[in-house]
């Protein structure tokens, strides 16, 4: 088996009130996961009817790419709150170890190469050095408990060099794995640690910095009650399997991470300004590809959403 193809997807309902008719059309991008929804603008996008409608896209295709939306900051963490059901979002993702203060908002991520003045980081810069980890696959916040859910990163400035980033479908990564190995995965635990990933590219964290963020334990292999698919739950942060020698442990997750990441599995997104991108966490990986942030401004902001039953 390949994964489940997807073809183009119409969804149309009508609104619980009223006689007119809502519809979203998803374009696929990739055979087995990655749409991009046509026509839309998600500042205006209010009525359940359409919001179920994207959330089943989502449930769909893991990934959604919406080109043209015009968000400011505000707009950006409302559509987030609307988005996911449960309207929670991270409060303080990835900012409790460099600041996030230069957009004055810890719920907002700050995904950018950009000091406060707005000029790029210097090399050696503790900010720059620290976001870095983004170029490791990985799913947002599996160090924390609740992880994330949805994680909605939005273009500002887009450098006019190759600055993608790519996403790996989890899902068909489960679903192509051998029968031996999905019995020897399941009911696994895993637990996953931004110390752990940072300190594999030899940032160290301080003992106050780590003793704040002691990471959190996840099953492997998740299952996507909606759609009854699983997926591998695996990230960069994935430091040891719980109850197994830490070097077995290891080997199992590189193993795996190689089965996932080969390039049928992969789609890069190559970034315009105004495109709003949202992941599944639970179905997903994605890393940033390098560029050359000494000469180029690369600016985004990301809102990711609290995994908590609805
Ligand atoms: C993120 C992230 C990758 C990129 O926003 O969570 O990992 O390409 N971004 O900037
Ligand atoms: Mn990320």
């Amino acid at each position: 088996e390949n994964g489940r193809n997807l073809s183009t997807l119409t969804l149309s309902r009508k609104h619980s009130f009223g006689n007119r008719k809502m519809s979203i059309t998803v374009k696929p991008l990739h055979p087995t996961f990655m749409g991009e929804v046509q026509d839309i603008d998600l500042r205006t996008t209010v009525d359940d009817a359409t919001l179920g409608a994207l959330r089943q896209a989502m449930d769909q295709f893991g990934v959604l790419v919406f080109r043209n939306q015009r968000f400011d900051d505000d707009e950006h963490m409302a559509f987030a709150q609307r988005m996911d059901v449960t309207g929670k979002i991270h409060a303080k993702t990835g900012s409790r170890v460099v600041s996030n203060s230069r957009l004055g908002n810890e719920a907002l991520t700050d995904i950018s190469n950009l000091d406060s003045e707005g000029n790029p980081l210097e090399t050696s810069d503790r900010r720059r050095l620290y976001g870095l980890g983004n170029r490791l696959w990985h799913t947002d916040a599996s160090f924390e408990d609740p992880p994330g859910r949805y994680s909605m990163l939005y273009a500002y400035v887009i450098p006019p060099v190759d600055a993608d980033t790519q996403f790996c479908d989890m899902r068909t990564a489960y679903e192509t794995l051998d029968q031996h190995t999905k019995d020897r995965i399941e009911g696994l635990k895993v637990h996953h640690s931004i110390a752990y990933s940072r300190q594999t590219l030899g940032f160290e964290f301080s003992e106050e910095e780590a003793a704040a963020l002691p990471g959190a334990i996840h099953p492997l292999v998740r299952e996507h009650p909606a759609v009854s698919r699983r997926s591998i739950y695996l990230a960069s942060h994935a430091s040891r399997v719980v109850d197994w020698p830490v070097p077995e442990g290891r080997l199992l997750i590189r193993e795996l991470m190689e089965h996932a990441t080969q390039p049928q599995h992969v789609f890069a997104h190559a970034w315009r300004e105004q495109d709003l991108v949202i992941w599944d966490n639970r179905a997903t990986m994605h890393r940033a590809r390098p560029f050359d942030d000494q000469t180029h401004r690369r600016e985004l902001r990301r809102v990711t959403t609290l995994d908590v039953m609805a």
